[in-house]
């Protein structure tokens, strides 16, 4: 099917190049001509794996191009894909103008049906307002559908997500467009749920804050273990072989980040304040999350007592595993928090120093993880990246002033820390 994708962030660039490698003809518009360039010349703007490769297969089979011009990409395909940015805002709403401008841009450049879907996440009734706005600029006054089509890819996991899909929602106010969306999945193989368009919003929001609120809820219990000596993580294990219940995103950590999940959380709440409705347990979801930084930030002070004047290494600073991304990183906050207590920091991270100098300047940064320990009072461990636990743990060590280790992200094994003779604090762990 010819395809077109507006917006080529992490969500629609993805779309995009995994549309064109399931053998959709594809066109990605961005507004933002450098990029455009960029993208053209073989570069890549992010960090996902196995991303840049399918890119330069796709673009060299005459499958997937990119364009600075909606008009191009609308004229040429029959489905159009939303994916621009959809930022918070300082009130916990969400900025919808880029949804708003996209679709007056798309309603200009209609001169025949066509099937609109928008794939950014947004509050519920969004679609509504979009196919009023096509309706209201289209001056060739010709018929279209909306269809909510969210996305459920994780940063890191991306590529693999899309092309393995554990589920397709498409929701839609008339069954025209159900056949065509139908086919663009089809080779994906994977089951698809038809809905309404509010339904399918809500899906997105309900999605993705019960797994924040899953988070949260192992992490107050990481605050009951540590009052009683308990494991969390034999505690999520015994959990988690429930089937109702499920072991994944039962992790205890110093908190979660991301672009997505505090901004739809935060998101959800608003709406649903609109709507009438006091989503209070998501706002408990929000206050256990701040609270976990709040308990590690204590954790190192208490034993460190002052930091001020201190070195600390910092392993982390992407807000999870496998990506660039420092978006409302803990990791970041962490160190900016350090940094005013007067510390001074060494950190790493395998993929996002770059993007971390520009907002912690005055960090030293380190090539190499196990070099970081060097002339450090202590070890901290922000970012979940599994490389991290081939740390080189007699060097670190040796590296260290005092063999001090605080694991936000539980990586190291707490027996085999103490014979090693470090002292070891993680969360939620004895
Ligand atoms: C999330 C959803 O998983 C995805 O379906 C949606 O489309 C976008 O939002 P993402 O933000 O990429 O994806 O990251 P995710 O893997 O969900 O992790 C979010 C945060 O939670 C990270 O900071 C991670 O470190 C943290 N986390 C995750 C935990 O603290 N504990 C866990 O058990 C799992």
């Amino acid at each position: 099917m010819k395809l077109t994708i507006i917006g080529t962030g992490y969500v629609g660039l993805v779309t995009g190049t995994c549309f064109a490698q399931a053998g959709h003809q594809v066109i990605c518009v961005d507004k933002d001509a450098d990029k455009i360039k960029l993208l053209k010349s073989g570069g890549m703007p992010i960090y996902e794996p196995g991303l840049e490769e399918l890119v330069k297969a796709n673009t060299a089979a005459g499958r997937l191009e990119f364009t600075h011009s909606t008009q191009e990409g609308v004229e040429r395909s029959d489905i159009v894909f939303i994916a621009v940015p959809t930022p918070a805002l300082a009130d916990g709403s969400v900025d919808l103008s880029y949804i708003e401008g996209v679709s007056r841009d798309i309603a200009g450049a209609m001169t025949g049906y066509r099937i609109v879907v928008d794939k950014s996440t947004v509050p519920v009734r969004t679609g509504e307002k979009v196919a009023e706005t096509i309706k209201r600029y289209c001056k060739a006054k010709v018929e279209f559908d909306v269809v909510s089509n969210p996305e459920f890819l994780r940063e890191g996991f991306a590529v693999e997500d899309f092309m393995r899909p554990e589920r397709v929602v498409i929701g839609v106010s008339s069954q025209r467009p159900v056949a065509a969306m139908r086919e663009v999945y089809l080779p994906y193989q994977a089951p698809i749920i038809v809905t309404d368009i509010n339904s399918a919003e809500l899906i997105k929001h309900a999605a993705n804050s019960f797994l924040a609120l899953k988070i949260s809820y192992i992490n107050a219990i990481s605050v009951l273990c540590e009052l009683t000596g308990g494991n969390v993580q034999e505690v999520a294990n015994g959990m988690g072989m429930d089937s109702r219940i499920g072991r994944k995103f039962l992790d205890a950590s110093l908190g979660f980040g991301g672009s997505c999940f505090p901004k739809d959380l935060s998101a959800f709440i608003h709406i649903s304040a609109k709507l009438g409705y006091d989503f209070g347990l998501l706002k408990e979801v929000q206050r256990i999350n701040a609270g976990q930084l709040d308990r590690f930030v204590k954790k190192i002070m208490d034993t460190l007592w002052v930091v001020k004047g201190k070195t600390l290494g910092v392993l982390g600073l992407a807000f999870k595993q496998n990506t660039d991304d420092i978006r409302m990183s803990p990791a970041i906050e962490l160190c900016q928090r350090l940094l005013k207590e007067g510390a001074a920091l060494r950190a790493h991270d395998p993929q996002a120093m770059e993007k971390a100098r520009a907002v912690l300047p005055g960090v030293t940064y380190v090539d190499d993880m196990n070099e970081v320990a060097v002339g450090c009072d202590a070890l901290i461990v922000a970012t979940e990246w599994p490389v991290f636990k081939t740390l080189d743990l007699q060097r670190a060590r040796q590296n260290l002033s005092h063999p001090i280790i605080f694991d936000g992200r539980n990586l190291f094994d707490v027996a085999e820390m103490e014979r090693l003779g470090f002292l070891y604090k993680s969360i939620g762990r004895g």
